[in-house]
This record gives structure tokens, sequence and C-alpha cells, in this order.
């Protein structure tokens, strides 16, 4: 009975050996040996990090042993093909570990199938290679959270096949090269926390997700594509108004909190698919629509809108009471808060409603309604009314006053009379 078993294991092995045997006759290509080489000696772990432990360029086969190679049988060669690097990650990426310092070596030109280089967290300064930029089959450059300083290299806008590029958490200063955003396979682009700045070039790439957070960027909203599904401009110095944003109908997640936009929200922003709505600490008036544009859909679960921090006006529209997290505080709404949003506090589906520093008169708790449940986090202070009793979850830099002075109150009405 064990004979048949017997066999396929034989032949399991022999095919193994096979295998094996094959890539190690298979040599790596001597100008990616040299290569490595040279990135070995630019680069080196921090005490307690052991990337390069295995880097131990006596044995035979680098593809097999080293951390961090993937390699691929040159497809141009014909006889006995050599190995070539197609995929080099630097760095562990290991919660807890302090990776790698030194520089990034022009050496890593040299290897020219490479199709995706990552580097993790660490401490490598210096600039990008521009040399990058001759890396035709790349498609994705990732260089996280290091040291990295100088401009973006223009080199970088050449690579036609590149579909991520990753620089967040570094040094980085300068402007967008405009002709970046003009790559024809870039979907993925992620300039988050640089010192980057500027005025945005337009993008005409079909990008799906633009990350530049956390930057010194000016100017005005550039036009985008249409493909958009992730935007973030956080706490960056730009202004003026988001009209441009009325066509992006695929948006789920908007981020331009903290700049100085102005003017009035464009009331197609206000749709249940784009989820995430974060446009606090800008200069943004008007108010939000009664009804949605497309009504036939409401805010749900993981639904989160802030917009707190503006200078918005009017009453609060129902249209937000199906969101779970809500910010509206440190505005000039007015008016009574809707049963819809009181109703959704009561049965926990709006987890946090903050309305303080506003100028609303009213939060139409029934006497002898069932007690709002504690997970909810709601507040209610410096308005005008007083709020209802054991309603109050604020933040502790809500202030302490549980509301407004009256002739705030009436300067407000009476300013909205006229
Ligand atoms: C990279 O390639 C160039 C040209 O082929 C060569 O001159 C140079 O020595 C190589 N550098 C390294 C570090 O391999
Ligand atoms: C960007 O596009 C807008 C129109 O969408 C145009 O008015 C503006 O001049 C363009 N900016 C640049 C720098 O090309
Ligand atoms: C905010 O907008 C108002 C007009 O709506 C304008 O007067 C004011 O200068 C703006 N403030 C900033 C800081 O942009």
């Amino acid at each position: 009975m064990a004979k048949p078993q017997f066999f396929l294991f034989l032949l399991l092995f022999l095919f193994l050996t096979h295998q094996s045997l094959q890539q190690q006759q298979q040599q790596i290509s001597a100008a990616d040996l040299a290569a490595l080489h040279d990135i070995r000696n630019s680069l080196r772990d921090l005490p307690h990090s052991d990337f390069f432990s295995t880097w131990d360029f006596a044995a035979p086969n680098p593809c097999s042993t080293f951390t961090g190679l993937l390699c691929s049988p040159d497809p141009s060669a014909t006889a006995t093909p050599l190995l070539r690097v197609t995929s080099l990650t630097l760095g562990t990426g290991l919660a807890g570990s302090p990776g790698l310092v030194g520089s990034l070596t022009p050496a890593l030109s040299n290897l020219t199938a490479l199709t995706q280089i990552v580097l993790y967290s660490g401490f490598v300064s210096g600039s990008i290679p521009p040399q990058l930029g001759t890396l035709k089959n790349l498609r994705v450059i990732s260089l996280t959270n290091n040291r990295l300083s100088g401009p973006i290299p223009c080199s970088l806008s050449t690579l036609p096949n590149l579909h991520t590029l990753d620089l967040s958490g570094n040094q980085l200063g300068g402007p967008v090269p405009a002709s970046l955003t003009r790559l024809p396979s870039l979907k993925v682009l992620i300039l988050a926390s640089n010192h980057l700045s500027g005025e945005l070039p337009n993008v005409t790439t079909q990008l799906l997700h633009l990350d530049l957070k956390n930057n010194r960027f000016s100017g005005l909203l550039p036009s985008m594509p249409l493909s958009l599904r992730y935007l973030s401009l956080c706490k960056n110095e730009m202004w003026g108004p988001l009209n441009v944003l009325v066509r992006l109908s695929e948006l789920v997640y908007l981020d331009l909190s903290m700049n100085s936009f102005s003017g009035s929200i464009p009331e197609s922003l206000f749709r249940p698919t784009l989820s995430s709505l974060l446009l606090q600490r800008n200069n943004l008036s008007g108010g939000v629509p009664r009804t949605l544009a497309d009504d036939a859909t409401l805010y749900g679960e993981g639904s989160i809108v802030d917009l707190s921090h503006n200078i918005l006006s009017g009453e609060l529209s129902p249209v937000l009471a199906g969101v779970e997290i809500l910010f509206l505080n440190s505005n000039r709404l007015i008016g009574i808060v809707p049963d819809e949003y009181v109703r959704s506090v009561s049965v926990g589906s709006m987890k946090t409603l903050y309305l303080q520093h506003n100028y609303l008169s009213g939060f139409p708790l029934e006497p002898g309604s069932p007690p709002l449940p504690d997970s909810a986090s709601l507040c209610l202070s410096y308005n005008c009314m007083v709020p209802p009793i054991g309603t109050m979850t604020c933040p502790a830099n809500a202030g302490g006053l549980f509301s407004r002075p009256a002739y705030q109150c009436q300067a407000i009405h009476r300013g909205n009379a006229d």
C-alpha cells in the first residue's frame, strides 16, 4: 500500500532537487553583484537591527540567501540565463527595529531589472539618487520614514511603468515636479510629511490615491483626475474655493483639514459614498444642504464628517443624522438640534456628536425618554441653551462654560434675521 506514495515522494524529491540545483547553477549577473556590494557598503544596520546579517558575499548565490532580494532569470538572455535582482527591500520593517543608516547609492541604478524598491523606516539620509530614473521597469518606489532630503528628482517622471511612488516621512523639499503628475501609469502618489512647498501642478494622470498631507504647499487646489478615490492635503497652507472637487465623484476619502480654504462646501461633497469628509479648521462658510444629491442612500456605519472650526452658519441639516462620528463644533450654527440627531445618538448609530461652541438653542430630549447610551460622546457646551442634564461628554478643550453669554446669542439671531 505504501508503494504509490513512495513513488510520489521520490518524484517530488527529484523534482525539488532538480529545481534547487538549477537555481544554484544559475548565477547572479556580475553587474547586479557589484551593485549589491556598493549598496552594502553605503548602508549599515543601526544597533539592534540585523537586516544585513544574511548578506554574506562569500555565499554562492545571493539570490537565495540575502534577505530582501527577489531574483528572476534574465528574459533577454538565452543559453544559461543569469539571475537578475527584480525586487529589493532594504530593512526588515519589523516593529521595534531601528532600521538602517547611511545613504542610497547611485549604484542602485545598475540593478536594471528592478521592478520594486522598498526602504523601511530608519535613519537613511542624503538625497534620492536621480539615477533611479533610468530603471525603466520600476513599478514601485517606496522610500518611507527615513531622513532623505533634497528635491524629488525630476528624472522619476520618466518611469513609464511607475505605479506607486511613496516618499512619505522624510525631509524632502522643493516643489512636486509637474512632470510627475503626468506619469502614465502612476496610481498612488504619497509624499506626506515632508517639507515640500510651492503650488501644486495640475494632475492629469489617472491617480487613485494622492496623499500630500503635512507639507508646506500653498495656492489653489489644482485640477485633479476624476479617477481619484483618496485625497489628503491636510496640514498645508492652501487656500481658495473647493469648486474643483465637484466633479470627483469617485472620492471616498477627502481630508483638506488645517488649511485656509474658503467659500461654501459644494453640495455634491455631501454624499454617503464619500464616507470620510474632513474639512475642519479652514475658513469655510455657508451651510450644509437640507437634502442629499442622491437621496437613495444615507450615511451609515464607519462614516465620519468633521466640519469643525469653520464659519458655517444656518441650522443643522437632517442629512448628517446617519453619520457615525460627526464634528460640527466651533461654527456659527443656530436653531434646535433636529430630532433625527437625537434619535441616532439614542439608538447608538451616532457615536460622536460634537456641537460645542455654536449658537444652538435646544436639544429635544423629552423628559422621561431613556438615557442616552454611555458609549455616546455628546458635547453641547457653549451654545445658547442650558444643556440637558447628564448629556455632556465634552473633550477637555471644550472649556468649562456651559452656555454662551446671552448677549452673543441675541446678536447672532439679530444678525441672522437681517
Ligand atoms: C555601475 O555601472 C557602470 C556602467 O556599467 C559602471 O561603470 C559602474 O562601475 C557600476 N557601479 C557599480 C557600483 O557597480
Ligand atoms: C490648471 O488647470 C486649470 C483649469 O483646470 C487652468 O486654469 C490652470 O491654468 C492650470 N494650471 C497650470 C499650472 O497649468
Ligand atoms: C475668511 O473668510 C472671510 C470671508 O468669508 C474673510 O473675510 C477672511 O479674511 C478669511 N480669513 C482667512 C484667514 O482666510
